[in-house]
């Protein structure tokens, strides 16, 4: 069970650990693309704005003069009459037009970068003026007020950057021709730069992989560590429950060694008394008699209990009439009452059964020792004991046994405690009543153990009621043999009350 809980949390561990990393990673690479978009991007403007600002230089001279050499011939598409000139000297020049400079240059760029750049129009003058596809997409979108466009392409190995170019005062000088007028959106130039493949991401994916595996490696580490605590843990509850065991058996069977001694000790003390000694002997016996008496009870609740403890009592199941456990039980308790001058009351309701089957030697036992509490503890009025039976309830039978006193009461704090072993209401009432602070503890575990209840409730000054509730099963009448069966008892409603002075 405990084993299967680690393994649920570490499968969880592990996949939070995998979830983390997969979000982690995921990020990283949008944000690493993200960048080098935007670097590439940046790349792309500055490339495009020193294109046009050569232009620009070079359409405020009306074109600028260059010498002719194998690479830079005259440009056919330019019809000036100056076209080209030669020098005193015997040089050649010839004028060039910004889009022949930004040809040029683009040369230039892409032999030592491989940065190519492209002027375009939707009706280009020269041939090799015409748009790629994408090109022409762009130029259209321009031409709906759009002001760039950048895109990867060719499986991320180029990265495309295009914007308009705008007609000046100064390109109308060759322009005007073909009707471009100031303001127009005439033809852009695109820039394609070479993609390096990044490193960044790469990084990334090692650096993930990395983590993923160190924290793999921790859980499965903290997992054997916790594994191995587990089963120390378990063989360490294991001994301890068996030393425990020991424990109990050791002290039921001493208490039972103790008992048969005992039990010389107050037989002879009694055949002493009755012998009619002197006074001060006859006290001196009665105190022995008394001492013994207590360490008796204490004894057999020792017993009881850590027999209960270390689950060796078992219950009997025999038909009993209830109502004459009670009165059994009342009659042990009646000497004391009349002692104390204590009114004794007993209420068995007309509808509790004649006979059920259980263990009536234990409910005795519980109710002794209700009784013989209440008697302790009530100075003045009475006691009363009040047998109902459940309704709603055949099988089995529920039976509510109430013992109710006019005695001093218990306080609230103390309440919660009273049934825990060793809790009288403080060390003063043991000194004063005498007592284990066993016995409500004993009640209690019986009443458990025959699968009831046993409540309390109880006003300061006032009196306690206590009340068990244990389940029986239904038996015929006719098999009570073992016990005598009052006749009153049981069959029909009988309020009694026994009076004691
Ligand atoms: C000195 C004359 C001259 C000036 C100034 C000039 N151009 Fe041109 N432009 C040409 C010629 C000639 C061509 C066609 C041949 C070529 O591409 O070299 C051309 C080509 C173009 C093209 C390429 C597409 C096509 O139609 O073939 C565009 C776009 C363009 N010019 C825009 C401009 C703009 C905008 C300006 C103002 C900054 C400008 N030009 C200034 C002469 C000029």
């Amino acid at each position: 069970m405990r084993s299967n809980h680690i393994k649920i949390q570490v499968f969880f561990a592990v996949l939070f650990w995998f979830s983390v990393i997969l979000i982690s990673l995921i990020l990283s690479l949008k944000a690493e693309k993200k960048n080098r978009t935007e670097a590439l991007l940046a790349g792309g403007r500055a490339f495009f704005q020193q294109a046009i600002l050569t232009r620009a230089w070079n359409a405020k001279h009306g074109g600028v003069f260059v010498p002719i050499t194998k690479e830079t011939r005259p440009n056919p598409y330019l019809p000036l009459a100056d076209r080209d000139l030669t020098t005193d000297t015997g040089v050649e020049y010839t004028k060039i037009n910004p889009a022949f400079m930004t040809r040029e240059i683009s040369e230039l760029a892409e032999n030592s970068k491989g940065i190519k750049f492209h002027i375009t129009s939707l009706r280009p003058l020269r041939p090799g003026n015409e748009p790629h596809l994408w090109e022409v997409e762009s130029l259209k979108m321009f031409q709906n007020g759009q002001q760039e466009f950048s895109s990867f392409s060719d499986n991320e190995s180029n990265f495309r950057y295009m914007a308009p170019l705008i007609v000046t005062k100064e390109c109308l000088k060759c322009h005007e021709k073909q009707g471009y007028k100031e303001g127009d959106i005439r033809g852009g130039i695109s820039v394609v730069i070479p993609v390096k493949p990044s490193t960044g991401s790469t990084t990334i994916w090692f650096s993930h992989v990395a983590v993923l595996l160190i924290g793999l490696l921790f859980i499965c580490t903290s997992w054997r560590k916790l594994e191995s605590k587990q089963v120390q843990l378990i063989k360490a509850r294991k001994e301890s429950e068996k030393a425990n065991q020991a424990k109990s058996d050791f002290l039921a069977n001493m208490s039972h060694e103790i008992r048969t001694p005992l039990n010389g000790i107050i037989g002879m003390t009694r055949l002493a008394r009755d012998s009619h000694p002197e006074p001060q002997m006859q006290h001196y016996l009665k105190t022995i008699q008394t001492s013994s008496n207590s360490l008796l009870q204490l004894i057999s609740d020792i017993l009881d209990f850590s027999k209960i403890e270390a689950n060796q009592l078992e219950l009997e199941s025999r038909p009993f009439s209830p109502g004459q456990t009670v009165e059994n039980a009342v009659q042990t308790i009646n000497i004391l009452a009349s002692e104390k001058r204590l009114r004794l009351t007993v209420d068995i309701r007309p509808d509790v059964p004649a006979a059920v089957s259980g263990d009536s030697f234990r409910l005795q036992q519980i109710l002794l020792n209700l009784l013989s509490n209440a008697v302790k503890f009530t100075e003045k009025g009475g006691l009363t004991i009040l047998v109902e039976r459940l309704r709603n309830s055949t099988d089995p039978e529920w039976l509510k046994f109430t013992v109710q006193d006019t005695g001093k009461g218990i306080s609230p704090d103390k309440l919660e405690h009273i049934f825990d072993h060793f809790s009288q209401e403080d060390s003063s009432v043991t000194r004063k009543y005498g007592g284990t602070g066993l016995g409500l503890a004993i009640c209690r575990k019986l009443c458990q153990l025959m699968g009831g209840e046993i409540q309390v409730q109880s006003t300061l000054g006032k009196g306690s009621s206590f009340s068990v509730t244990l389940p029986f099963q239904y038996a015929d009448s006719k098999k009570l043999t073992t016990e005598k069966l009052d006749s009153d008892i049981g069959k029909k409603s009988s309020l009694r009350f026994i009076s004691c002075w």
